[in-house]
């Protein structure tokens, strides 16, 4: 059995911003069925601390940087948990990385920092005599975590998950000692990055082990367009990069037990919640494919690209509820355009019950993006045969067969990949669309066949199991 330290600044369901979270609240469980045991280091955020319960204080830190901290250990949600409850870090109004006014907190740095050094510390020192035989880090805000290892002198084998590589958690050189970071080690082999101290190359650099959460991501991050400014540090490590594409909680997202929906075997159990999600969305009732988008709304997501080809799809009897926050300036544009189209309705927020009944009363579920790593939305799609209309890249090439001629005539097809990714290829995959869902047997023969397409996470926690037994045999 590997002992296994998650280093992650989300989780759900205790607290999430994206796929993140849901991949770090999901494994620990899917290891398990392994034989492994993860728990997972979070930050003491003021939206956590109310809800853990029963805690027992495993270790205190005079000074984490500045301010008191103590390690707490608790267990909720079937999670195994260690928080670092350090008040002046963590405990405030506002989001996890952002203030109410969407300002990057600006000690980021340091609060992160903070999280991978205690993680350090439990390598080193144990954790109410736990102690790790592998530490698994995600993304830039666990990425000091090797320095610090490395810091401490610990040899305990460091995994690295890159989930999206747009967030570099660059800061300026001049906070090297307030980082407590090695100044020998700002160099273009360890952490320094054009001038900057970046995190996330902190861990590339020195990761036993690289992962991604799609293969296909994995070969686009050694291209110069997908990397960004990290290709070529990641191409001379690729020999230690692989991609495993995530699972999706089938407890949580199963249209037959679903307690937010009117729950369903086979597709013709959709008909009673698209009825429902119209009414929800204030949209008439209408025979055309009703089309659904849960998203963060920002640059990645491709929402500007929907909104150019958006009129393909309503001219042709289709209908778009679209749940998202994010950039205010595109939460402007979609309520703008729903303001002028009666068959598009647009909801700002964050709302898990309604993303369900969305997945559940959709015909097909969008994914427009410019890069996806993995993605989520499209794997809860094929689980409730709700097709994936999604760009080809990263994880949506990898869980999606595209509805090609011969994928339909070998009867395989799961859902529509369009490419290049562009306003003009969306507004055609729009028209396919709308062919296809005519062709109702075809359809549903699509429908089928997604909902037989395995989600879930066995094969990939194996495949996370393999990385640990190699790392620690
Ligand atoms: P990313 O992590 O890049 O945001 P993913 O597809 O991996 O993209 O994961 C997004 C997760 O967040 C999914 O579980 C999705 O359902 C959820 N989500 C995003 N926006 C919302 C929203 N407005 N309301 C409810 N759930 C949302
Ligand atoms: C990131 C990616 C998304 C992926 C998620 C979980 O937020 O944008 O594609 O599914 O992480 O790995």
């Amino acid at each position: 059995m590997t002992q296994i330290l998650s280093v992650v600044s989300e989780c759900a369901p205790l607290i999430k911003t994206g796929g993140l979270a849901d991949v770090a609240g999901a494994l620990p469980g899917a290891l398990a069925a392994h034989g492994d045991h993860m728990r997972v280091l979070l930050p003491g955020y003021r939206a956590i601390m109310g809800k853990l319960g029963k805690t027992t204080v495993v270790d205190t830190y005079r000074d984490l940087f500045g301010g008191r901290a103590t390690l707490r250990a608790a267990t909720a949600h079937g999670l195994d948990l260690l928080i670092v409850d350090a008040p002046h870090l963590y405990d405030r109004d506002g989001g996890i990385y952002c203030d109410a006014g969407g300002q990057d907190w600006p000690d980021n740095p340091e609060r992160f920092a903070a999280l991978c050094y205690v993680a350090a510390l439990i390598a080193k020192d144990g954790a109410g005599g736990w102690t790790p035989d592998v530490v698994h880090g995600h993304d830039w805000q666990a990425g000091l975590t090797p320095e610090y290892l490395h810091g401490q002198d610990v040899q305990t084998p460091f995994v690295f998950t890159i989930h999206n590589i747009a967030f570099h958690g660059n800061t300026g050189a001049d906070r090297l000692n307030a980082l407590r970071l090695d100044p020998d080690r700002f160099t273009t082999d360890h952490f320094e990055f054009w001038g900057h101290i970046s995190a996330l190359k902190a861990a590339i650099a020195a990761a036993d082990r690289i992962t991604t959460v799609s293969q296909t991501y994995a070969r686009e991050l050694l291209t110069p367009e997908f990397g960004i400014g990290m290709d070529g540090i990641l191409r001379a490590r690729s020999s230690d990069l692989t991609g495993i594409v995530n699972g999706i909680d089938t407890g949580v997202w199963d249209p037959e037990t679903d307690p937010n929906i009117a729950p369903y075997k086979a597709p013709a159990g959709k008909a009673a919640n698209k009825r429902a999600l119209q009414k929800t969305f204030g949209l008439v009732k209408s025979d055309g494919p009703l089309c659904v988008l849960v998203s963060r709304l920002t640059e990645q997501k491709g929402i500007d690209l929907l909104l150019h080809a958006l009129p393909t799809l309503l001219d042709n009897g289709g209908q778009l509820a679209l749940l998202g926050s994010g950039d205010p300036a595109l939460e402007v544009a979609l309520l703008e355009a729903a303001d002028h189209h009666p068959n598009l309705a647009v909801k700002i927020g964050y709302d898990e019950p309604l993303s369900h009944q969305m997945i559940a009363g959709g015909d097909a579920i969008l994914v427009p993006s410019r890069f996806e790593p993995c993605g989520l939305t499209q794997l809860y799609g094929l689980r409730y045969g709700t097709l994936p209309l999604v760009a080809l890249t990263g994880g949506l090439a990898d869980t999606i067969i595209n509805a090609s001629p011969a994928a339909l005539s070998a009867g395989v097809a799961t859902g529509i990949q369009f490419h290049p990714i562009n306003a003009q290829a969306l507004s055609d995959a729009f028209a396919t669309l709308c062919t296809l869902y005519a062709d109702q047997p075809t359809w549903k023969k699509m429908q089928r066949n997604a909902m037989k397409q395995a989600v879930g996470w066995d094969t990939s926690a194996a495949a996370y199991h393999a990385i640990y037994a190699d790392l620690t045999a």
